[in-house]
């Protein structure tokens, strides 16, 4: 149904008029609490041999939505309704921006991949704690990105990310440090260790000074030397991180033809992200919470990423190609390939393949 609507309807719109269509059904179970509640009952995960346990949060399914569909934080309810067992939301700024001109957002269709330059268009760090702070109607599990205001300098980018962190984290189940992004300029320049060391340690401060101590994650980009995945990964422990995400979108173009700048995602990004997680967890082993993202597009994915090391897993491209109810089929047939190998549950297979 779904990619007759796609093939008919969507894929005739523009990429980010597409989007907005999107976003304009999923108002619906946004305002609509009794909707978004039924849907809840219908789609969300509930079979416990989905549950993990991440830096004592608890998921109710390993497989959540990457950050940048819900910027604004406007959408928790009715993703966590659609089945994602988290939601991760933003990038958020400390100050509202409107992104990128447009055209920034383009479809690959016949690489099943995204390129967009979107630019962190985002209402703001205390409107989306205005957002955060009102109820949702509906169990959910919010992760919250944070990243650079493109007019602020980088020698001010400290002081930046510090007010957004100082809004958001008392709000968020778990909090991100972006420094992957390729669409603000110099952002990926705050990955290097002697840059990303103050930046994380002042993050930190903030987030471990919550009433509830909210766990921080460092996500980082596909398009780092493996040398440099080590050194954020030994720096992340020295700090006493949490986990690291791995990987935003990349400034690569292999595979495709478009030469649209901006960040490329989806299919094409499947090999690297993989590498970037293996990597991962055999600089780390289980000492840090590792969240695949890159290419996720079905349970085969998700599994994969499991088995290499990853506690939780992340996708956004595939949806735009499988449509909503792709989070549920993931989850029914996650539970079903974890009793076929006679497992309990998620944490008895991740890393088992893992060197
Ligand atoms: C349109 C679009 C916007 C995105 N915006 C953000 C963002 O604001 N912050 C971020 O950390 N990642 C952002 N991402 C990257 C995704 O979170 C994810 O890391 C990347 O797309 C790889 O996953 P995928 O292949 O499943 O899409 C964005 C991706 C897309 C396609």
């Amino acid at each position: 149904m779904y990619r007759l609507v796609f093939n008919q309807v969507l894929s005739r719109f523009d990429a980010e008029d597409a989007h907005h269509l999107t976003v304009r059904a999923l108002r619906l179970l946004s305002v609509t609490p009794v909707v978004r509640r039924l849907v809840h009952r219908r789609l969300a995960p509930r079979d416990p041999i989905l549950r993990v346990q991440a830096f004592g949060v608890h998921f109710p399914s390993p497989f959540g939505l990457a950050a940048g569909f819900d910027k604004d934080a406007g959408f928790v309810g009715a993703m966590s309704a659609l089945g994602f067992g988290h939601v991760e939301v933003g990038t958020i700024t400390a100050y509202a921006q409107p992104g990128n001109a447009r055209p920034r957002l383009f479809r690959l269709i016949a690489n099943r991949a995204i390129i967009n330059r979107m630019g962190f268009n985002n209402a703001g760090a205390s409107a989306v704690a205005r957002t955060l702070s009102r109820p949702r109607g509906v169990p959910a599990i919010v992760g919250v990105n944070i990243g650079k205001t493109k007019v602020v300098p980088e020698s001010e980018a400290v002081d930046d990310y510090v007010t957004s962190a100082k809004e958001l984290a008392p709000l968020a189940d778990y909090l991100v440090v972006n420094v992957s992004s390729p669409n603000t300029p110099g952002l990926r320049d705050l990955q290097a260790v002697r840059l990303l060391g103050p930046l994380l340690r002042a993050v930190k401060e903030v987030a471990d000074g919550t009433p509830r101590r909210t766990p921080l994650l460092v996500k980082i980009a596909p398009d780092l030397t493996d040398e440099d995945v080590d050194a954020v990964a030994d720096l992340a422990l020295e700090l006493g991180l949490d986990g690291i995400i791995a990987t935003n979108t990349t400034i690569s173009r292999e595979g495709v033809s478009s030469t649209e700048t901006g960040g490329l995602s989806g299919r094409p990004l499947k090999a690297r992200s993989m590498e970037v997680l293996r990597r991962l967890r055999a600089r780390v082993g289980d000492r840090l919470v590792l969240v695949s993202v890159g290419g996720v597009e079905n349970v085969d994915d998700v599994w994969e990423r499991l088995l290499a090391g990853a506690t939780l897993v992340q996708g956004y491209s595939a949806m735009i190609y499988e449509g909503p109810l792709w989070a549920h089929r993931v989850n029914r047939a996650l539970a079903r390939r974890l009793r076929r190998h006679g497992a309990t549950g998620v944490r008895e297979i991740i890393g088992r393949t893992a060197s």
